[in-house]
């Protein structure tokens, strides 16, 4: 669906165009995550990323119910925002040599992750209660509230452990 082919003619077209890109953008997450749990040093962190990697099969699955539910095919669509999310994670990682800066650099590229997809099924929850989809808002709202309590554990995380271990 190009930028400017206008294949979007309506909210439910919007709809459907925003769940293939969060589709998309989760998929690349749960394959981002592994190299990530493998880079933590906090056993906190990476028990955390371990957790959240679960979660993630988890969202991958909803979405796909989502998709079930409106009655349209699961397809993905390119998400440039995540691709770029995760490339500019990535070479933060690996410029950063102490490893509880690391740490902290992990916990940072993970919540604009989690802030992403925060701003996404906030989107989504609401344009579905809008399109009469209760259903598929409820669903949509399940991914939203377990991606908020990951975003408020890593913050957790940070404040009182991983920045004052950075510090040092
Ligand atoms: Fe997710
Ligand atoms: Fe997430």
């Amino acid at each position: 669906m190009g930028f400017f082919s206008k294949d979007i003619k309506s909210l439910d077209d919007l709809f459907v165009h925003t769940l293939r890109d969060i589709y998309y953008a989760e998929k690349q997450i749960r394959d981002a995550l592994p190299d990530m749990i493998e880079k933590a040093t906090n056993p906190m962190l990476k028990q955390g990323f371990q957790k959240h990697l679960e979660e993630t099969k988890g969202h991958i699955a909803r979405v796909e119910e989502v998709f079930r539910m409106h009655g349209v095919s699961a397809k993905e669509v390119d998400c440039p925002a995540i691709d770029g999310i995760l490339e500019e994670a990535h070479e933060v990682a690996g410029e950063v040599d102490d490893k509880q800066v690391l740490d902290a650099a992990l916990i940072a590229a993970a919540q604009a992750v989690e802030h992403y997809e925060m701003t996404r099924y906030g989107t989504l929850v609401e344009w579905a209660k809008q399109l009469g989809r209760a259903d598929c808002a409820s669903v949509l709202k399940q991914n939203l509230d377990e991606e908020k309590a990951t975003d408020r554990k890593l913050t957790e995380l940070a404040e009182s452990k991983v920045n004052l271990a950075a510090a040092e």
